[in-house]
């Protein structure tokens, strides 16, 4: 039903620096794998089969990642090695993977706005591939896909976070509708812990019914300048409605040199149990 997913993935990963110099933050790699693959196996699950990903100058490793490779598949066939590469492999050749360029950095809302061509008219998903999430039982994205055939509106997800790092996030005013999902009715983004509404933060999963593009166009410059999804999303609910849904399950961020050290050391310790 929701058939595509869109990754903003044009952002300079300025905290990483120097590893990001020449590599997109988005091929940091968590254990053996990089951040947005994991976003998009997350997506797969949840039933989306074309991958919209909006990247910038300095990001063709996303592309070359996401295509088959010839020359090493050639050189390492037949090898002890070869069994690395099927997951990707399989991944390359059933699914669309899809680019276009930001080639102005004016925030999440822009990223999001200039992939109206990728995604045009129906609903779709947003992973920030930065938030690394694992669900209990099924991933994040499916969970919000089974919340979204119930109420066909924009949805993102929250999670209760510390009153000290609520400044980092977009912030929920919201109402609860039923267990672990909310009506939103107003959204502030990175507010002074003082300031915020709730301690429900918005974390990057998001379904987004299309006129969200419409609402887009005549956002102007929010917080740090740049136009930004929160304050689109805020329209949204303000003119119909927009879900909060408290995910189940986990999610590491990936952006911050600690969340991403936490996410290596849980999936490194997953992987050995199961070796
Ligand atoms: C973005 C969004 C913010 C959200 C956050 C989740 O901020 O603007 O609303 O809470 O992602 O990670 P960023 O982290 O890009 O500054």
């Amino acid at each position: 039903m929701i058939r595509k997913c869109l990754f903003p993935a044009a952002g300079y990963g300025t905290r990483f620096l120097p590893a990001t110099k020449a590599i997109p933050k988005e091929m940091l790699p968590i254990v053996s794998k990089p951040l947005i693959q994991y976003g998009v196996e997350e997506a797969i699950e949840a039933g989306m089969d074309t991958m919209a990903i909006i990247t910038g100058r300095g990001k063709r490793a996303i592309e070359d990642h996401f295509d088959i490779s010839y020359e090493l598949e050639h050189q390492i066939k037949g090898s002890s090695k070869e069994h690395l590469l099927k997951e990707i492999r399989e991944l390359v050749l059933n699914y669309t993977f899809t680019y276009t360029r930001q080639k102005e950095m004016k925030g999440l809302g822009h990223a999001v706005l200039v992939g109206e061509t990728l995604i045009g008219n129906e609903p779709f998903g947003v992973v920030l591939a930065d938030d690394l999430c694992e669900g209990e039982k099924r991933g994040v994205m499916a969970q919000m896909v089974e919340l979204y055939k119930k109420f066909r509106c924009s949805i993102v997800a929250v999670m209760e976070v510390d009153e000290k790092d609520i400044h980092k996030y977009g912030v929920v005013d919201a109402k609860e509708l039923e267990e672990g999902v909310y009506i939103i009715k107003d959204m502030v983004e990175k507010p002074k812990a003082a300031e915020a509404p709730s301690n429900l933060a918005v974390i990057g999963r998001y379904i987004l019914t299309p006129d969200i593009f419409e609402i887009l166009k005549t956002t102007e410059p929010g917080v740090g300048g740049e136009i930004q999804l929160t304050d689109a999303l805020k329209a949204q609910a303000q003119k119909g409605m927009v879900l909060a849904y408290k995910f189940k399950g986990k999610r590491f961020d990936c952006g911050s040199i600690d969340g991403f050290v936490e996410a290596t050391n849980y999936f490194y310790n997953k992987d050995k149990e199961k070796s």
